[in-house]
């Protein structure tokens, strides 16, 4: 029989069933500032197993592992470039993850098979909770199934995972909105942007000589490409919808949309708009707000049946990189220039 995922609370005696819930070897929905995850104790391979299998990920995905503390990063790792010290002292907690090599404490599964972990240390009250009254190290994608947009609230997460796992917090709706901005070490004083978040390019640049952007990030990878990190090279973030996304003036757009459109089109939109010729959502008409709001648009696109979906492009500056990034990878890189 298929057991009802509970809904917790934020209370520590709440976060007292959840940490003994994770201490057994259970999969809980978690709150993040960035967006919810899927946690399970990071030293657990039938626990970390439990995580893939709840969201069909592919085994060769690794997940993140999080911690109370920047300090606790020596317990799982084999080094720490001495710039990660740096960077974690201007951006831990908060939503940054570094890629370094692992020990033995992080099993394979955990790290997709590969010898690097990603470090990272939130910053959301309650997940640190979490992880202080556990005491563990906690691995957790976020919490869609593989493929979707992301969650953003815990209802997202039980949408996707009610009856798969033992339960989720609900911690409210997250700060941030997109995932955590993912780097690796480039000799002693460069990193590489693996995947954008609200940590910017600019931000890393007052800490290092070099900021590299993985073209991955921006451009489609080939099949069997190599690639830095794997999830780049799945399809993801995605509705059920076909997402489009359309780089042009809104009067521009006005235009082209004003044809015959498929069944059930919408567009999404920065700002509200008089006489637009299809029915719309917006999402923000800043960076910030659209990193907070896109995924549950994506999600709300789907609950109204949305057949296509018209994405107003985002900047690519700063914040804007990281909401770029996921819609163009939504959009399966189907970009309409006018
Ligand atoms: O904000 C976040 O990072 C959220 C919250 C829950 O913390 N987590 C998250 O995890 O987004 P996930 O698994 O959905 O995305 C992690 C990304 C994947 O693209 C994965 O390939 C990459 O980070 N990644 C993880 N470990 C890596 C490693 N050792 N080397 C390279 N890439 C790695
Ligand atoms: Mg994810």
């Amino acid at each position: 029989m298929k057991r009802e995922t509970l809904l917790l609370g934020t209370s520590d005696t709440e976060l007292l069933k959840a940490a003994s819930a994770l201490r057994c070897g259970e999969v809980v929905g978690i709150p993040t500032e960035t967006v919810y995850g899927l946690a399970a104790d990071a030293t657990n391979e039938e626990a970390v197993r439990k995580v893939f299998a709840a969201k069909g990920r592919p085994a060769d995905n690794p997940l993140i592992v999080h911690l109370a503390d920047f300090s606790l990063a020596e317990k799982y790792t084999s080094y720490i470039p001495p710039l990660a010290k740096k960077l974690a002292e201007s951006f831990c907690p908060g939503p940054l993850t570094m890629v370094m090599p692992k020990n033995d404490r992080i099993p394979s599964v955990t790290s997709g098979g590969l010898d690097t972990v990603g470090i990272r240390v939130p910053s959301h009250p309650v997940m640190h909770r979490l992880l202080e009254i556990s005491g563990l190290a906690i691995a957790a994608p976020s919490a869609n199934r593989s493929g979707y947009p992301s969650p953003t609230a815990a209802r997202h997460v039980m949408d996707d995972m009610n009856g798969k796992i033992f339960g989720v917090i609900d911690g409210g709706p997250c700060e941030f909105g997109v995932e955590s901005t993912v780097i690796s070490f480039d000799g002693e004083s460069s990193v590489r942007i693996l995947r954008p978040g609200c940590v910017t390019r600019n931000m890393l640049l007052d800490f290092c000589d070099d900021v590299i952007i993985d073209k991955a990030i921006l451009s489609e990878v080939a099949a069997g490409e190599k690639v830095a990190s794997p999830g780049m090279k799945y399809k993801h973030y995605s509705p059920r919808a076909n997402v489009i996304l359309v780089e042009g003036s809104i009067e521009a757009m006005k235009k082209y949309l004003s044809r015959p459109l498929p069944f059930q089109s919408y567009a999404l939109l920065y700002e509200a708009q008089e006489d637009f010729p299809c029915p719309y959502l917006t999402y923000g008409s800043n960076s910030f707000d659209q990193a907070r709001l896109v995924f549950q648009r994506l999600r709300e696109l789907d609950d109204i049946r949305a057949g296509t979906v018209y994405v107003q492009a985002p900047s690519k500056q700063g914040v804007g990189l990281a909401v770029y990034n996921r819609l163009i990878r939504a959009a399966g890189f189907e970009v309409i220039r006018i």
